[in-house]
């Protein structure tokens, strides 16, 4: 391939160089563009535009390939937990054994929230929905951490990051007890991440919940296989509001919100309704599939931007759901239910054409229910596996992009110069 692309207008030709990642992607770098020829590109959804240079992480769409600073993630199966991963995506290598010691006991040093931060909770209806919540008190961390709102050296940004990624599951946890009008349990420095945050869940004053290996293990899993996706939608809004060199908090928070919808993180919840009402209205599989062909309803936790082919973290979610159902001795008729959607979709001409296939969320549902974790809850464990992966992009757009505030351009579709009309002369569309 040349190094440079030539585009013409007006029969004037510019040249642009084709920048090629490690894996052999290209993109055209359009820098130059506007300054040279006035004109802007187009590309609503941004399914053609790179927004930076990255990496982290690296996705094969066509070949269903996921890869977290090169490392296959297929090798994280039975392998390492959440927090070296974290520890990998932040900082860009596996952790030593001292680093990633030392990185754990900072988590157990932070995992405390503020006491004055308990009282936010009680002022959110029962009802309220934990993204909300969520979202909310990550960025009233900033209030109580003052300390962490310019990260530029290391070390506080490695502090910021630890508390972060500790509170995010107090808050969590927090959020569930407030729902449920239980008293909130604090975190026990006994226990590791995962374990810690089901105790918080799940335990009473008067009545340690255990975590078994096999749960534990699962939610390990789930929670590595969210933990990046490059440049998705809240990852893209985290760089986003960073850019503007909004603190740490202020940008997960907003992650947060970008998050929650339906099309993105949301999905997960929309996944079980899904399955849910299949089940309890007797619907057939392929009375749904065919409502999803007809536009009549979504088959939600299928389908991406990206993925072309197998979404590899579906296969390993939907083999992490039988193992765990098979060692908790249990059935869910809605693991049969998704698996029945997928034969049916996956041998049909209108999946086939669009290459529609199961996404992270199709299988991620059935796993936290078997947990014990109420579908409400689903897109905030998301958010908590998410979190390392926001971090890490947010210090790589400081440190890649210092300065350089994100703004995109418009190809204004507007009234030309209109004048203004006083109030006493307008007809009654205001005209
Ligand atoms: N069910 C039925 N048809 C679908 C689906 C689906 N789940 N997804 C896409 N299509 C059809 C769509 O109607 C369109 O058909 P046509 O060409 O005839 O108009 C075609 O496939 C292309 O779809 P698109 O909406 O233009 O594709 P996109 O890249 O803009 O959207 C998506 C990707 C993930 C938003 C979409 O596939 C979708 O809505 N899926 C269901 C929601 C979901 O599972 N979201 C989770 C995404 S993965 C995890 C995450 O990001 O959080």
């Amino acid at each position: 391939m040349t190094n440079t692309a030539t585009l013409i207008i007006d029969g004037q030709s510019y040249e642009y160089p084709i920048l090629v990642g490690s894996e052999g992607e290209c993109g055209i770098d359009i820098r130059e563009l506007r300054n040279q020829t006035g004109c802007i590109t187009l590309d609503p959804g941004y399914g053609n535009t790179g927004s930076c240079t990255s990496a982290i992480t690296f996705i094969d769409g066509d070949q269903g390939i996921l890869r977290y600073r090169g490392i296959p993630i297929e090798q994280f199966d039975n392998g390492p937990n959440f927090i070296e991963v974290a520890w990998l995506l932040i900082f860009g290598r596996l952790p030593s054994q001292v680093e990633y010691r030392s990185f754990a006991n900072d988590l157990n040093a932070h995992a405390n929230l503020d006491e004055g931060m308990k009282h936010h909770f009680e002022g959110f209806p029962r009802t309220a929905p934990p993204m909300a919540i969520l979202s909310a008190m990550i960025n009233a961390l900033s209030c109580f951490h003052p300390e962490d709102q310019d990260c530029e050296d290391d070390e506080t940004f490695r502090m910021a990051a630890a508390r972060l990624i500790s509170k995010i599951r107090t808050i969590a946890a927090y959020a569930y007890r407030h729902s449920q009008g239980l008293p909130y349990i604090y975190p026990d420095h006994k226990l590791r991440y995962v374990p810690n945050f089901l105790h918080m869940l799940f335990s009473q004053p008067y009545n340690h919940f255990e975590c078994d290996e096999v749960m534990r293990d699962a939610l390990n899993l789930l929670l590595i296989l969210h933990a990046d996706h490059e440049q998705n939608c809240s990852t893209s809004t985290v760089r986003m509001v960073g850019s503007s060199q909004a603190n740490l908090f202020a940008s997960c928070a907003a992650g947060v919100c970008a998050l929650w919808g339906p099309l993105h993180g949301g999905a997960n919840v929309e996944v079980l309704h899904m399955l849910d009402d299949i089940h309890k209205n007797n619907v057939k599989p392929e009375e749904y599939v065919q409502r999803a062909k007809s536009g009549q309803a979504r088959l939600m936790g299928f389908g991406h931007r990206v993925y072309k082919n197998f979404d590899p973290r579906a296969k390993m979610l939907g083999a992490a759901a039988e193992r765990l159902l098979t060692s908790l001795g249990r059935q869910d008729p809605l693991l049969d239910i998704a698996r029945k959607l997928e034969e049916i979709a996956l041998q049909d001409p209108y999946f086939i054409e669009r290459k529609l296939y199961p996404n992270v969320d199709f299988y991620s549902g059935i796993i936290l229910r078997a947990l014990g974790i109420p579908t409400n809850m689903f897109t905030v464990i998301f958010a908590i596996g998410r979190l390392p992966g926001w971090i890490a992009h947010w210090r790589e757009q400081q440190q890649l992009m210092a300065n350089k505030i994100a703004r995109p351009r418009q190809i204004y579709t507007g009234n030309v110069k209109t004048d203004y009309t006083p109030m006493a002369n307008r007809n009654s569309t205001g005209a």
